[in-house]
């Protein structure tokens, strides 16, 4: 089933019941749709159902690339209205097998790696699994853990709210009064991302999405990927060719607006943001060569979270603008990360002619250590 379609007939049966069963922006419901029929998917998990609506959308997805099944698991059934009802609502209940479980999705991982283990060897039977559930760290590490084990190997998972913490809630004493104030101010799921995810050897290929809300990742072996889910990766890349420049060299002699202040920490350099809309160019190497993706090496020091945008100019454009640009959501850390963002994607890389940050959207501390440009 086309896209388009399974999502209209979501939203006419939301309106129809007065309910709010889709959750996720369209974007990112097309998103993995559109993931699941390039990879052609087809036995795929979601660890977290709610009312079913990204279950109906990797449903559709399924049904269009020919076979198989979405196995979508919560603790509640939600009712009168609820993942089955939704998906006959869109003509997908044959390719949906809801399972309620009310000691929860690690319990229905449990009894299927049962299934799949003969002594030490286990037998994975999924190709792509969605966690979009409890969003604290002891259920989601576990799941994460257990689920790169039920991956195929090519398998994708996709992880959604890296940057949610427990406060985002807007009545979060009452909500989670039993939370011990390290619980309160753990964005889980960017830490099982980060720490249990990034560091895994069966894992390869790890790409955000949705401005860094979602983070990808796929087990390795499997054919190569002919397309990655995002445009931004969490990790540094291996280009045919790349330049690095420590971050006080590509900030030298460059403009920069009234909000934003520079200070040189041996070869790093310290980015004040002091207020709205700060921005700052960044010398681009003098090459011929293409330049395909950017990656920088930086640790945001304020505050907890910003948004950073990379604004690039190519070809003919004469000024910055979105439709060059990239966001990724950047969260405070102890460590450098490194981020590439991709610029032309591997088939036209183009020559760049200038390179613009805004650090975040308002007052943020970030220490820039240095930039690669580079392509594939
Ligand atoms: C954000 S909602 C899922 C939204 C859904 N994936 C969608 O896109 O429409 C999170 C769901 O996870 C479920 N959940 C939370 N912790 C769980 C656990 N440990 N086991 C099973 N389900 C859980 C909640 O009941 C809730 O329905």
């Amino acid at each position: 089933m086309k896209f388009e379609q399974a999502y209209e007939r979501m939203i006419r049966f939301q309106a129809d019941n007065g309910g709010w069963f889709v959750h996720q922006s369209k974007d990112t419901l097309h998103g993995i749709y559109q993931h699941i029929v390039a990879t052609r998917a087809m036995d795929c998990l979601e660890l977290g159902t709610a009312f079913g609506a990204t279950a109906c959308v990797m449903a559709a997805a399924i049904e269009e690339s020919g076979r198989g099944l979405v196995t979508t698991v919560d603790r509640i059934e939600r009712g009168p209205v609820g993942v089955v009802e939704l998906a006959q609502a869109v003509g997908l209940g044959s390719y949906i097998r809801a399972v309620t479980h009310d000691a929860g999705y690690n319990w229905f991982l449990l009894d299927r790696l049962r299934e799949c283990t003969t002594g030490r060897l286990c037998e994975p039977c999924y190709d792509f699994c969605f966690l979009d559930g409890a969003h604290f760290w002891e259920p989601d590490a576990l799941a994460a853990l257990l689920v790169v084990r039920l991956l195929r190997p090519g398998g994708w998972l996709l992880l959604d709210d890296l940057h949610w913490h427990p406060k985002d809630h807007p009545d979060w004493q009452t909500a989670f009064a039993q939370l011990s104030p390290t619980e309160l101010n753990t964005r889980a799921v960017g830490q099982v991302f980060d720490l249990v995810l990034k560091p895994h050897p069966a894992l390869e290929h790890f790409v955000l999405s949705n401005d860094g809300h979602m983070g990808w990742c796929r087990k390795v072996g499997g054919p190569p990927p002919t397309r990655l889910p995002g445009r931004v990766m969490a990790t540094a890349v291996r280009g045919a060719w790349s330049m690095t420049l420590n971050g006080d060299v590509t900030t030298a002699d460059t403009a920069q607006n009234h909000n934003v202040s520079l200070r040189a920490q041996r070869r790093a350099i310290i980015i004040r943001a002091t207020g709205t809309d700060p921005w700052l160019h960044l010398t681009v190497p003098a090459t011929s060569r293409p330049i395909a993706y950017v990656t920088f090496r930086l640790r945001l020091l304020s505050p907890d979270i910003a948004v950073m945008q990379l604004f690039w100019l190519t070809g003919q454009a004469g000024y910055f603008s979105e439709d060059c640009s990239l966001r990724c959501l950047l969260r405070r850390s102890h460590r450098p990360q490194e981020l590439t963002f991709c610029i032309a994607g591997t088939e036209q890389p183009d020559t760049m002619r200038g390179l613009r940050l805004d650090p975040a959207d308002d007052i943020c501390e970030l220490l820039l250590e240095s930039v690669t440009f580079g392509s594939w």
